[in-house]
């Protein structure tokens, strides 16, 4: 049975919490591989809506296996806040269907107090994180001096390897950043608390996977944010501080590249971004104005607005290549309804120059103009459809143009926040 991999094609919130939600009802495991509670997921099921951070969207499906892979960075204090929120929903979270990876980093409160602090020093640089203390985390990860969650569970390399860690962290909070240094005895306290709590999920990730590829399970893998807050590929240094592409399924869950049989890529019908950085084809105007306010785009995770404007498919594009999708999602379309024209950008401008390619230098980005195409919009209301055939003919025409532009055919049209309110043309499981 195929193992799939869907990620965010454009700058995150594309939907991917309610496609990993659909695709969950035909998957026996479903994998978050990167990021951690910058993600915001949402699922809206029988009109009752469920934003999660760090457990798979998987979750609220009976009978599946959801993990937590080595490639995330876990804050255990808003995991246990999604696990008490579930059970309070009456959803029994165990050890049978949650697996947390023995070798993710945890997230600690000075990689929090360190993310606002700089932010805050940045001033008007700032890349505009969630605040989470995601880029921290990942950047111990890589200086080798993490607390890992089998260190957590370990009280001796825990102390150990704490006190180092919040000695070198308040110099820098209280010497440079100018911000209150952290207490070590109260950290310890509270997270000797969460690995109790956390303890009998924790497990191997890679292993366990192993296995249910041997039992021949079908295997669902969650990306979070999206393709160009990739940390080598995306707009530096307006990322986050993971690989956010489909690769890193494999790194961050510990698989084989051979493993992956089709990569899904989720596409809003236009363009959002949160936080900072260069957006080509953002608008400032009334139609941006009002495809926030009928997208109801509000940061899942911080509530801030997302900046809105037009498809940009140089930016598909690259998420296309850097990825090597095998189908597009397309979703939010119904929110282009009653917009008449439509924009889709198929090339940049750069000093005169076409650009049929993303240049993820920012400062490029800065000088380039979008180049549109123009499409008629449609006026009838299309959260009803179910069928690509009952849509509008200018709805056909615009996924169409997506499929012709991009090379990459559309597989599903989702149409409204609900389950139900998908056009699926092809299931990813079907071998
Ligand atoms: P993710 O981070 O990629 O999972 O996306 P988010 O959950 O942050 O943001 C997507 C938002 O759009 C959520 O509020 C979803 O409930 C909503 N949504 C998803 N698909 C559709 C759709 O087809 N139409 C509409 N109107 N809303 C959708
Ligand atoms: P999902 O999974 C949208 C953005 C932040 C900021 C930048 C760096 O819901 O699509 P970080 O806290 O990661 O260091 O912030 O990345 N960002 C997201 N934007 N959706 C997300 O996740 C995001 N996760 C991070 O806004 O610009
Ligand atoms: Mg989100």
């Amino acid at each position: 049975m195929p193992a799939v991999v869907v990620i965010g094609t454009q700058w995150g919130d594309e939907g991917k919490g309610k496609v990993v939600d659909l695709f969950s009802e035909d998957a026996d495991y479903i994998v978050r591989f990167q990021g951690g509670n910058n993600a915001g997921h949402t699922l809206v099921v029988n009109n009752k809506k469920y934003i999660f951070h760090l457990i798979p969207s998987g979750i609220l499906h009976q009978g599946k296996v959801c993990m937590i892979g080595n490639g995330v960075v876990l804050d255990p204090g808003v995991l246990i806040e999604e696990l008490d929120r579930l059970e309070k929903n009456g959803q029994r979270v165990t050890p049978e269907n949650l697996v947390i990876s023995e070798h993710l980093h945890v997230i600690m409160p000075y990689h929090k107090a360190l993310d606002v602090a700089r932010e805050e020093k940045k001033g008007k640089g700032k890349i505009g994180t969630t605040g989470r203390g995601i880029g921290p985390c990942y950047e111990d990860k890589v200086a080798r001096t993490g607390i890992r969650m089998n260190d957590l569970l370990d009280t001796e390399i825990f102390i150990e390897k704490l006190e180092k860690n919040v000695a070198e962290k308040n110099f820098i909070l209280t010497k440079f950043l100018e911000a209150e240094p952290l207490d070590t005895e109260k950290i310890y306290r509270t997270y000797l608390e969460y690995s109790e709590r956390l303890r009998p999920y924790v497990g191997s990730v890679s292993r366990e996977l192993s296995k249910a590829f041997g039992r021949g399970a079908s295997i669902l893998f969650e990306g979070a944010q999206g393709t160009h807050l990739d940390i080598d590929h995306g707009t530096y240094p307006y990322v986050t501080s993971s690989n956010v592409v489909a690769g890193n399924a494999c790194c961050g869950s510990g698989i084989g590249p051979t493993q992956i049989d089709r990569v899904i890529g989720i596409c809003k019908a236009y363009t959002t971004r949160v936080g900072g950085g260069p957006f080509v084809t953002e608008l400032s105007d009334e139609i941006g104005r009002h495809i926030q306010q009928s997208g109801g785009e509000y940061g899942a995770t911080t509530g801030r607005p997302r900046r809105c404007g037009w498809l940009d498919l140089v930016v598909v594009n690259n998420a296309v290549r850097l990825n090597g999708l095998s189908w597009l999602a397309v979703t939010k379309l119904d929110v282009l309804t009653g917009i008449d024209p439509l924009k889709i950008c198929t090339a940049y401008r750069y000093r005169g120059e076409k650009l049929d390619y993303f240049p993820p230098q920012v400062k490029i980005l800065e000088d380039c103009e979008p180049v549109y195409e123009t499409l008629r919009g449609w006026k009838e209301p299309i959260t009803n459809v179910r069928k690509f055939t009952d849509l509008p003919e200018n709805a056909k025409n615009y996924i169409r143009r997506v499929e012709e532009l991009t090379g990459t055919p559309v597989k599903l049209v989702s149409v409204g926040p609900e389950r139900e309110q998908t056009i699926v043309l092809e299931n990813p499981f079907d071998e």
